[in-house]
């Protein structure tokens, strides 16, 4: 299996450890290799059609900062030379246009190529756009780690809750919000507390996408269109960001036995991000860098899932699951 990876940063390095990690396993599993034969940062690319040690890719970004030799102007023009079978688009999220994300799934599923993603901005600018395109062309595309990285959620509602009616999924959805919050619980102030979650490599290239609510309503808007099948954008949330927070808002909050928290709301009718007090002890009161959602389904009852929604393993994990689904399906149809 020929893997192009796009996006060479935190979770494109993850990943390539990862297949390293995993490989006896996929090898064990379906009989091939999982090779990555090119890879591309903001600059530069690499491209062997024989593939590349996944290791050597990482070292060489370490030690160069550049993943190849070649510089290019155009990404599309790349793959389009290329020769691969899956594109796994992670370059950093543009909440505005989409950035080259978008080109390069677009790209990729015109040319009838399968796409993993965990890129925020196109799926939250032109989601149904992309599956139209995708079921166009047979292409599989699947964006797990584009909502809470590791944490389960959308092939969860998908695959094990798919004879659940969905009423609405609820949840914090931004782990530098909520760090930052629960960090102002304890008396530090946002600055520092912000500061800290850029240091641990868990906010956005621009952390105003993070503070601003932005990167919580590309998440809500994402569920909104992938497990209601509505059909709305980023542009239709309506965000409220945790600038405004005082020290005094959260004092008051805890003299009341509650927290606040940045929340993200989701249903047939509601699309919404914003603070919210939440009493302690409560499923969406936690702490630290974890993202959490509450499903709340007619069968099941309410489901709570919880875990990393950032990090460079964490976040590789989840498009590893969407590679395993995508070969397992692959080897039905063979
Ligand atoms: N900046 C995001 C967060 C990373 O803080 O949760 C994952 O989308």
């Amino acid at each position: 299996m020929k893997v192009f990876i796009c996006g060479f940063g935190t979770v494109g390095q993850g990943f390539c450890e990862v297949l390293a990690m995993r490989r006896q396993f996929m090898l064990d599993r379906y009989g091939e290799p999982v090779t990555v034969v090119g890879a591309m940062d903001s600059k530069t690319y690499a491209y062997d059609p024989d593939g590349f040690d996944p290791l050597e890719l990482v070292k060489r970004k370490q030690d160069t900062r550049k993943v190849g030799d070649q510089t290019y102007e155009d990404s599309v023009a790349v793959l389009e030379k290329a020769d691969y079978d899956i594109l796994v688009e992670v370059s950093p999220t543009d909440v505005r246009t989409g950035g080259a994300g978008l080109l390069n799934i677009t790209h990729a599923l015109e040319k009838g190529k399968d796409v993993i993603t965990v890129n925020k901005g196109p799926l939250a600018l032109k989601f149904q756009e992309l599956i139209a395109l995708a079921r166009k062309n047979g292409c599989k595309f699947r964006f797990e780690g584009s909502v809470g990285g590791a944490m389960p959620i959308i092939n969860l509602c998908h695959e094990n809750l798919v004879g659940e009616n969905i009423t609405s999924v609820r949840g914090i959805f931004n782990g530098t919000c909520n760090y930052i919050l629960s960090k102002m619980d304890k008396g530090q102030p946002f600055e520092q507390a912000l500061k800290e979650a850029q240091q641990m490599g868990y906010a956005e290239t621009d952390p105003t996408n993070d503070i601003m609510g932005y990167d919580s309503a590309c998440k809500v808007a994402i569920l909104a269109n992938s497990v209601f099948g509505r059909n709305v954008t980023f542009n239709d949330v309506r965000i409220t960001g945790i600038t405004s927070i005082t020290e005094d808002a959260v004092s008051l909050a805890a003299s009341r036995g509650m927290v606040i928290r940045l929340i993200g709301e989701v249903s047939e009718t509601k699309l919404e991000v914003g603070p919210r007090l939440i009493p302690k002890g409560h499923p969406l009161s936690i702490s630290g860098t974890l993202n959490t959602a509450q499903i709340l389904s007619d069968l099941a009852g309410p489901i709570t899932v919880t875990g990393r929604g950032a990090g460079r393993l964490e976040t590789a994990s989840a498009i590893l699951s969407d590679l395993i689904s995508i070969m397992d399906e692959r080897k039905r149809q063979r």
